[in-house]
């Protein structure tokens, strides 16, 4: 038994009182610093301006000799973060796929820093172990994966996408007979992966990281709507082929990251089962549709996958990283595997001892599931499934009052929760223009939007500079959507009568 006495509060974040106490202080101390009045989306001022204050209020470089104390320490940092950071919470904050976090979440993200565990042995963290694998389970179900499925949390979705592009490359090896560990990607030729031209960056950068090559990743061409055109594929793969080319996956994209768009799913698994090729989906954006029966027919043929990259730090309203990356069968990840005499050696693994090491390149890996699971306990598929449709309507709102706008041209609907459009006017360019109304949106910190390049006429072969809303409050209403267009076409009309500023005119704009 603990008597009075014996209460010692502790540094560290101990169970009981020490946690209890110390550490409700201290977080009691940092939100409410950063819980004061409401802020706007960012700070005002050039950027220039808003990194040299940050830089000032920690003064020099140098780690000084004494501390000033946990609790000014805390202070301070949540002072900067709310004067110079970024309110994801404020209505006209709508840029990127950067939801603000549930507070449940990052209550829970809070507990997964104070356990500390770990995933990949045993010893490291029995509860957050089985708490993955439930979570893992759960997700899989809702995919309409096989009961063989399995699959681990990770950094991100591009860290998602790199493992799945791992596995497709070293099982293309192994259906040739190649260990691909073991000799190097030379073995498998010219390699190549297919997605379709408005797939994500990531996959680029991971064959590169993989050995394959950025040149590895082809591009297949899309439709009006974004979505990969099957036949297009098809014919992509003959080419290759008949080039000698090695295809070692195909991805489609479930959700895109500027249009939201979803690849037609069951054809291009059907392609790709046809030419024996790993099919991996990823859905790091449009997963979400799956908590919503409104929404998850988009995702029909998502359970014919080999993988799946999910992000819940995007439709799912987590703090980052919260990315998970299913496969249809848990026995792919066999060539990750990898035995340790310090972490998992064969007689702690037959006697149960094992963990999740052989399932990813990571060796400590933090609890990210924590807050997915308790966020799928506490608001189930319902709960998320209507903050879901709630992004979905506002977007359609937005997409309406562009429609209704003669200065604005809907460059792509509302599928999940973006949309792109275009601010017309009579300058010579208008690319500028667009680029240029955003930035000062941004410096005026009234306002967050986001950019893009998209072909928007066929006749014109060069992309343009468009603007876009990712809408991923629910709490944000239709009025609020209204304020944001309003404060749009204000400072589109301030850019118009003024000009563009001379360091605006020499930001080259990227044209493909
Ligand atoms: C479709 C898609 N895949 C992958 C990613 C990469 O995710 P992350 O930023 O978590 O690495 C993104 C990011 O926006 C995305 O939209």
């Amino acid at each position: 038994m603990t008597h009075q006495s014996e209460v010692r509060t502790s540094r560290f974040s101990k169970p009981g009182h020490g946690w209890s106490e110390v550490g409700r202080q201290l977080i009691d101390a940092a939100t409410t610093v950063a819980g004061r009045a409401p802020r706007d989306p960012l700070p005002v001022g050039a950027p220039d301006e808003v990194l040299a204050s940050v830089a000032r209020e920690l003064g020099a470089p140098e780690l000084p000799e004494a501390g000033i104390g946990e609790e000014a320490a805390l202070r301070r940092m949540a002072h900067i973060v709310h004067e110079y950071g970024l309110n994801l919470t404020h209505e006209l904050c709508a840029a990127h796929l950067q939801p603000p976090p549930l507070s449940v979440a990052v209550a829970a993200d809070a507990l997964a820093s104070a356990t500390n565990a770990s995933l990949d042995t045993y010893d490291s963290g029995p509860a957050t172990l089985a708490i993955e694998t439930w979570t893992v389970q759960t997700l899989a179900r809702l995919a309409g994966l096989p009961s063989t499925a399995g699959g681990v949390f990770g950094p991100g979705g591009s860290y998602s996408n790199l493992l799945a592009m791992l596995i497709a490359r070293d099982r293309a090896g192994a259906s040739r007979g190649i260990d691909i560990r073991q000799h190097g990607v030379r073995a498998l030729g010219s390699p190549v992966v297919l997605c379709s031209k408005v797939a994500h960056f990531s996959l680029q950068r991971a064959c590169a990281a993989l050995g394959l090559g950025e040149q590895a990743v082809v591009t297949v061409d899309c439709d009006d709507e974004h979505r990969m055109v099957p036949a297009a594929l098809e014919a992509t793969l003959d080419a290759l082929v008949a080039d000698d080319r090695t295809p070692v996956a195909v991805v489609a994209t479930a959700g895109t990251t500027d249009f939201g768009t979803v690849d037609p799913l069951p054809e291009i698994a059907e392609i790709a089962r046809r030419h024996g090729l790993w099919f991996h989906v990823d859905a790091a954006y449009g997963f979400g549709a799956l908590f919503s029966d409104r929404f998850a027919g988009l995702l029909r043929g998502i359970g014919d996958a080999d993988s799946i990259t999910l992000d819940l730090h995007k439709v799912g309203w987590q703090p980052a990283a919260a990315s998970l990356l299913l496969l249809a069968d848990t026995n792919s990840f066999a060539s990750l595997d990898r035995s340790v005499a310090y972490l998992n050696p064969e007689d702690d693994l037959e006697a149960g001892f094992g963990g999740q090491l052989g399932l990813t390149l990571q060796t400590t890996r933090r609890p990210d599931v924590l807050k997915v699971a308790t966020t799928l306990l506490a608001y189930g598929r319902d709960g998320l499934g209507s903050m879901l449709e709630d992004c979905h309507n506002l977007a359609a709102h937005a997409q309406r009052r562009v429609e209704s706008e003669p200065q604005l041209a809907l460059v792509s609907p509302a599928t999940l929760t973006t949309v792109v459009f275009q601010y017309l006017c009579d300058e010579p360019d208008i690319d500028q223009v667009n680029a240029e109304l955003r930035r000062r949106l941004i410096s005026s910190g009234t306002a967050l939007i986001g950019r893009t390049q998209v072909r928007v006429d066929a006749a014109d072969d060069q992309s343009r500079t468009c603007l876009k809303l990712t809408l991923l409050n629910p709490e944000t209403s239709p009025a609020d959507i209204e304020r944001l267009f309003d404060e749009i076409l204000r400072v589109a009309l301030e850019v118009e009568s003024e000009g563009l500023a001379p360091a605006a005119l020499n930001v080259g704009v990227a044209h493909d």
